[in-house]
């Protein structure tokens, strides 16, 4: 018996252990959870839909995940807090911002190891590419282009893994931000077939804070 719990504690220690690492490795930079999510804020969001998200069913069922929204309606927040269920429940999640997945395989195609870290990127269980449309791309002509990239890796993953990715920009924008029109549409085909569509149409967050932040220090904003 008490083997038996002893034996139980070392195991489920050993396995806190593990998420433990795979949430420190995974790419996230801040834990955020959906127990933190004030639903009440953004109420044009469907909470159950989101709840059921959250059982991470559609990692199962090798979906795809999109979503969409202005900055600051929490399309970070809620693929952030997905990650980390996703490491508590020990599957293979890698999340990263799209600017810098994008630098990481440039980065491969200086030193020669792109075919390495692609395979890197491709292999992981769950990917999660948050933020398409935000920050700047790097662009030379003697390179192929962010679409080229993103559209080799996805093609790698399509159908046997899944992929999550946010954007702040309208889709029909991914041809100009990515760099090539043509392929970018290539993506977005795919991903109208495999994938399930959020769209978060409703106040910033981050206006919220920025709003709560001049309250506190006595300033007025009279635009709202
Ligand atoms: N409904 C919400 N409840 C609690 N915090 C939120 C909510 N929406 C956004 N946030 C917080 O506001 C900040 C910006 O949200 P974020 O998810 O990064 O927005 P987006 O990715 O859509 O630009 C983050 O710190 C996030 O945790
Ligand atoms: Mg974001």
């Amino acid at each position: 018996m008490l083997l038996e719990r002893v034996l139980g504690d070392g195991a489920r220690q050993l396995r806190q252990r593990r998420v433990e690492r795979r949430i420190d490795t995974c790419g996230l930079r801040v834990r955020k959870s959906l127990e933190a999510f004030d639903w009440a804020f953004q109420p044009s969001l469907n909470r159950a839909f989101i709840e059921n998200l959250a059982t991470l069913a559609f990692i199962d069922n090798r979906e795809d995940l999109l979503i969409t929204g202005k900055s600051g309606t929490g399309k970070s927040h809620i693929l952030q807090s997905l990650t980390l269920r996703a490491c508590e429940r020990e599957i293979r999640v890698r999340y990263t911002r799209c600017v810098d997945l994008i630098d990481d395989l440039y980065a491969g195609l200086a030193d020669q190891t792109y075919d390495t870290r692609l395979q890197k990127w491709a292999r992981a269980e769950w990917l999660v590419i948050d933020d398409v449309g935000l920050g700047q791309l790097r662009r030379r002509d003697d390179e192929p282009t962010a679409a080229h990239i993103l559209f080799n890796l996805l093609d790698s993953r399509h159908e046997h893994a899944p992929t999550a990715l946010t954007s702040n920009i309208k889709l029909s924008q991914w041809g100009k931000y990515l760099g090539d029109a043509t392929l970018a549409a290539a993506i977005l085909d795919r991903l109208a077939m495999t994938s399930i569509r959020v769209d978060i149409d409703g106040p910033s967050y981050r206006d919220e804070l920025a709003r709560r932040r001049a309250k506190d220090h006595g300033i007025v904003d009279d635009s709202t």
